[in-house]
């Protein structure tokens, strides 16, 4: 006996008003599906299949998963029309586990009761909640005895149906045979004119099958997505989330509401964040690391005790333990920063490493480059490593000074020791322990005068 799931996401998620596939939006930096399939997984099913169909084939080459059994619905006709044409082969005894690709935080906890269920009673499990506001959700409706006697669609449903506040998650679990029967039975006599899945209810009742609910543990996990508003909302949700793991686990965070990640993070104890923090990708943080307010940090490595000031944007770079960035400073792939290094304000680096303690305090674009240890680059220095065609290399060795507003002409080198004075262009290497400068000489012209605007 085994498990297979099947994930419904081939609807069109109108409400979206969106060219994207509704499943493709992100939570939490993550298309909603794929919080869906990490869920499913927990449960080391046999197989998954996925269900598209909107949007043709935009959801499997955007998750790119070929150990998913992607099962196509060229038109959508309903819930029990998807779950018909997925259904696997396979043994009888089999229990299916049917999800929604848009309902991205349901508890695994919840999703291994449910999955549980139909060995245990032999029959149909159906993930139940008790909402407020019923809403458009299919209601639960019991006979006398308490027990299930069918599912009803808001839209099929009698005035004293919709005052059920029970409704049908959508979440169900049933033996694989079983189900296939009611599948073949289902009709579309409703308003919609659809095949519902939720009729297999009634359906295995008129079987005498056992027909049992579970009731999920809030109504976070089982919220779906249909409208950017809900999404928002439980992208607020999953936030609050993260950010109450991070705190647990020693972050300072000045407003959990402020901090948003979009990956995995892992950090250590006694780290900051201000405000308007974003994380994103795959983010490692050390020890002590305090992060200012409104930044933007995206697949980075930051060693312990570092000091990311307010407004910067580091993308793609290894920063080594010790290191100030910022403020305003936009660090680009491929930067790494040696033990104690410093980039000021307004600075931006790309594809350069910056050696130990070395100082890049003020207006500078470092490309491509090699900057050894102790060196000091001077405000306003610019590499010119791009020729329109090919980038080139600029290294500047160990206690080199380079004075502000200095143009490095790539390919160049500056010696170890050496000085280049402010203001150069340089275009040839610059040797070691020398100062080396290019300036056309200062004249001061005497009695000159400044035009002047004429009387009226
Ligand atoms: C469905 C249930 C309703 C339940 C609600 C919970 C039915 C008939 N109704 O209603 O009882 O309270 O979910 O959210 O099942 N889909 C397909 N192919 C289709 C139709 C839908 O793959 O032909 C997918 C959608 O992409 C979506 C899911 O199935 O992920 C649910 O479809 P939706 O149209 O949103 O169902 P509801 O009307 O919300
Ligand atoms: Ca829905």
């Amino acid at each position: 006996m085994s498990l297979e799931v099947v994930v419904l996401a081939a609807g069109k998620g109108t409400r979206m008003r969106s060219r994207l596939p509704k499943v493709l939006h992100p939570l939490a930096g993550r298309p909603l599906i794929m919080h869906v399939l990490e869920r499913a997984r927990a449960l080391d099913p046999a197989q998954i299949s996925v269900v598209y169909g909107h949007g043709g084939d935009a959801v499997p080459r955007a998750i790119g998963d070929d150990t998913i059994r992607w099962v196509l619905q060229a038109e959508q006709l309903g819930t029990g029309h998807a779950v018909q044409l997925a259904l696997p082969d396979g043994d009888d005894e089999d229990t299916v586990v049917v999800m929604y690709g848009d309902i991205p935080l349901i508890g695994v906890d919840t999703l291994q009761s449910l999955a549980s269920l139909p060995a245990a009673n032999g029959g149909l499990a159906i993930l139940a909640i008790e909402l407020e506001d019923p809403a458009a959700y299919g209601r639960i409706v019991r006979g006398c005895d308490g027990r299930v006697t069918g599912i009803v669609e808001a839209r099929d449903a009698t005035d004293a149906e919709l005052a059920i506040r029970e409704v049908n998650t959508g979440f169900v679990a049933a033996p694989r045979g079983l189900l296939r029967g009611w599948l073949q039975r289902l009709g579309a006599d409703n308003a919609q004119g659809e095949l519902y899945l939720t009729d297999i209810a009634a359906l295995a009742v008129a079987d005498g099958v056992a027909v049992d609910t579970l009731t999920a543990v809030d109504a976070v996990e089982v919220q779906g997505v249909n409208s950017r508003a809900e999404l928002a909302r439980l992208e607020r949700c999953v936030q609050g989330r993260i950010a109450a793991d991070l705190m647990d686990r020693g972050v300072t965070i000045a407003d959990p509401q402020r901090v948003d990640v979009r990956g995995k993070v892992e950090a250590g104890r006694d780290c900051v964040f201000d405000v308007n923090v974003v994380l994103e990708g795959r983010v490692v943080i050390g020890d002590g690391v305090r992060i200012g307010p409104n930044c933007l940090l995206r697949d980075v490595e930051i060693g312990d005790d570092v000091e990311i000031h307010a407004h910067s944007v580091v993308e793609g770079a290894r920063i080594a333990a010790g290191c100030a960035v910022g403020p305003f400073a936009r660090v680009r792939p491929g930067t790494v920063l040696e033990r104690g290094a410093r980039l000021g304000n307004f600075v931006e680096t790309k594809n350069s490493r910056i050696g130990e303690q070395s100082k890049v305090n003020h207006l500078s674009y470092l490309g491509d480059a090699v900057v050894g240890n102790g060196v000091n680059i001077g405000a306003g220095v610019i590499t010119c490593n791009y020729d329109g065609v090919n980038k080139h290399l600029t290294v500047v060795g160990d206690d080199a000074f380079v004075g502000s507003d200095c143009q490095l002409v790539a390919p160049v080198t500056i010696g170890a020791g050496a000085t280049v004075g402010a203001g150069t262009t340089l275009t040839r290497d610059a040797p070691p322990g020398q100062l080396t400068l290019s300036r056309s000489d200062q004249r001061s012209i005497a009695g000159w005068r400044r035009p002047g605007k004429k009387p009226r």
